[in-house]
């Protein structure tokens, strides 16, 4: 049976902190399964099929990885995809207790799937896809964070947001 394990969370957009938590995830497991959730709490800049595309165009001609929208509760599904395991980047002490609660409650779920945590790169560790998103917006630079066509991605959505406004146009 391959070890299959998924990889939740709103990738709004992908960064590269992801990107490493994906590749280490292969490195572990036969496939990993992508899980972009649909998040009450959070309004998202791309839509579930954006962030898909931005993450399979990140990965192109990865045979083990697939990435799927998950709309409802994450045990359940990872256990009907036969699953072993749930991949989380942990980047500093904040996201443990977060992280812990999440993987109790998914253990009690679905006791058949243990939670991985893998701790992030230490370069990595300030960002989130909010910050990104919140610094590109006002035109900074986010190019060494995210991939290269997420930059684009980025670039394109906020662009008429960082295009200087004309001489005398007041707010
Ligand atoms: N590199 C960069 N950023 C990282 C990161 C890494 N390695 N790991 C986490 N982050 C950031 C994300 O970018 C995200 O930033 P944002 O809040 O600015 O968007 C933040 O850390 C954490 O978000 P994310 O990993 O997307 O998780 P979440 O808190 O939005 O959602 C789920 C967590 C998806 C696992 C959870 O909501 C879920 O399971 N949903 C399905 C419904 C369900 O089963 N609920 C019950 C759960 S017990």
């Amino acid at each position: 049976m391959p070890k299959i394990a998924v990889f939740p969370g709103s990738f709004d957009p992908l960064t590269n902190g992801h990107v490493a938590i994906i590749s280490r995830g292969l490195a572990l497991f036969d496939k990993v399964v992508v899980a972009v959730t649909v998040n009450p709490r959070k309004t998202p800049l791309f839509s579930s099929q954006e962030r898909v595309k931005l993450i399979e165009e990140a990965f192109l001609g990865e045979a083990r990885l697939e990435v799927r929208i998950l709309e409802g509760l994450l045990a359940p599904w990872a256990r009907d995809l036969k699953a072993v395991a749930i991949i989380r980047g942990l980047r500093a002490l904040q996201d443990f207790e977060y992280e812990l609660q999440m993987a109790q409650m998914n253990r009690h779920l679905a006791p058949q799937l243990d939670t991985i945590f893998l701790p992030t790169e230490a370069t990595g560790s300030y960002i989130s896809s909010s910050l990104v998103k919140e610094v590109a917006s006002f035109g900074g630079d986010v190019e060494s964070l995210v991939p290269p066509h997420v930059n684009e991605a980025l670039l394109g959505r906020f662009q008429k947001l960082v295009e200087p406004s004309g001489p005398g146009v007041e707010e």
